[in-house]
Parts: C-alpha cells; structure tokens; sequence
C-alpha cells in the first residue's frame, strides 16, 4: 500500500485538489426519509441517486478511486424488511446505475464479505466486476457487507493460511492480503448526516486520511458537497507523523 497517494504527481485540472483516493460513509438515509413521512426504503432509493451523482462528480474533479460504504458487517442487524429492501434497491442499483457509470469508464469492485450475501446479488456482483475491468477512468468500490474488523480478521487468518512466519508478519504481510491490496491509501474520508464516527469503515486504510464531517444527509449530497469537501482536503497540511 502506498503512503503518497495524494502526492502523486498526476496532474488533475489546475483548480482541483488533489484527493485522489476519496472514500465516502453515505448515512443519513433513514433520516432524510422520516423527515418526509416516508418509509425507509424511499430514503435508501434516493441515495442511490446521490451515489449516481458523486461518482460523475468525482470523474469531474480527477478522483481516481470512491470507496463508498454500502452495508455494513452490523447492518444485518436490522429489520428483516429494511435489510430486504436494501438488498433489492443494491440489485436494482446494479442493474441500473451503475452500467450507466460504466458507459461513462466506471469499474466497479466490491469490497468486502461474500459469504452471506444473496446467491443471485453475489452473481450480479461478480458479472458488473467482470465486465467493467477494463474501465480506468474512476476505480468505484463498494463496500457491501463490509466491516473493517472483519477485514483485518480475515487477513491475519491468510496470514495463517500462506504459512507467513511470525517474524515475517509485518503491516505489508497484512496489507498485501486485506480486501483489496491494490487501493491506495484514503485521502480523504467524507461522513454525511453529522456523525462523527467512521463506524467500523476501512479501519486499515484511512490510518492518515483527512475527516471530513457534513450535515447534508447522504439523499441530498452532490458535486458541491463533493467540492467542498475536497477544497477542505486541499487546505489540511497532512504531515504522516513527519516534521
Ligand atoms: C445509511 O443510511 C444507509 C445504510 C446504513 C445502509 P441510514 O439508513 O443509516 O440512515 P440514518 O442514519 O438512519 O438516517
Ligand atoms: C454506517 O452507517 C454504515 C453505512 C453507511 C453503510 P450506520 O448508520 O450503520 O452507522 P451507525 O449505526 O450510525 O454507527
Ligand atoms: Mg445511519
């Protein structure tokens, strides 16, 4: 994993700041849809738009890699019918939206648990992952079933699996075999909805991010939040524990 993610030297378009790795904790549905009497559902279906937004947004801007949190490892402690509805409005998003990023030179990964989700989600899934590999213009990841706990678990026991000796693991043993070795460190994480906790999101790789909290709740985000957030990622002075 790199620790100069956001000094690359590729040049983005001269009033842009130079997040390149920007990772996203899309909260507030549930919120944006109480406050207009609508059931839950409604307020997940919107930030799918939002999602739609951000990422054309991101393109705009030189992203190179959105890590966006979808489902959490302790979201399936919901109600069995706000879980389904979030398992439909995924399959739907992937039918839809996000062949229509793809169009735009979107690949699409996901990251995170495969085990638990749905057999016939994990197939779309894997089809969307297969037919966008030749994409680069944005690098999208979707953390679904994602717990950054589980994440670390799940690579010390690869660790275990490879026959790495004690002495030999070391943070690029761990790293090398975390969901995905080749995403650069975060430059930025954003939290929508004014939470100030990354609740369990990318614990490994945000280690030196810059936070950014906002109020807009995740339905209504978009390119101005998106820009804003980055113009305060470009006025933080990152030092890595350095002089
Ligand atoms: C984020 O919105 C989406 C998921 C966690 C799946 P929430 O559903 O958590 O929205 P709030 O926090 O209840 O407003
Ligand atoms: C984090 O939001 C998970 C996602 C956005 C997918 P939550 O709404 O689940 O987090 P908490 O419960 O407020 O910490
Ligand atoms: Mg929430």
């Amino acid at each position: 994993m790199s620790t100069t993610a956001a000094s690359d030297s590729e040049a983005g378009p001269a009033d842009i700041p130079a997040a390149r790795t920007v990772a996203i904790i899309m909260d507030g549905n549930g919120r944006w849809a109480a406050r207009r009497g609508l059931p839950v559902e409604a307020g997940h279906r919107e930030g799918t738009r939002a999602l739609r937004r951000t990422v054309e947004a991101g393109i705009d801007f030189g992203v190179r890699a959105l890590v966006v949190y979808a489902f959490s490892t302790e979201n399936w402690s919901r109600p069995a019918d706000e879980v389904a509805a979030l398992m439909e409005i995924f399959g739907e998003t992937i039918e839809r939206e996000l062949p229509d990023l793809a169009v735009q030179g979107v690949r699409t990964r996901f990251l995170g648990r495969r085990d638990r989700v749905p057999a016939d989600l994990l197939e779309q899934m894997e089809n969307l992952e297969r037919t966008t590999e030749h994409l680069d213009t944005l690098q999208l990841w979707i953390a679904f079933d994602y717990g950054g706990r589980a994440e670390i678990a799940e690579a010390a026991r690869r660790c275990l699996e490879d026959g790495v000796a004690a002495d030999a693991l070391d943070e690029d043993a761990l790293s090398a075999r975390l969901y995905a070795p080749e995403l650069a460190e975060i430059d930025l994480l954003i939290r929508t909805s004014g939470e100030f906790r990354t609740s369990n999101f990318l614990l490994w790789e945000t280690a030196y991010a810059e936070l950014v909290f906002t109020d807009t709740l995740w339905p209504d985000f978009g390119a101005d939040d998106l820009r804003a957030a980055l113009d305060t990622f470009s006025a933080r002075e990152r030092r890595f524990g350095g002089r």
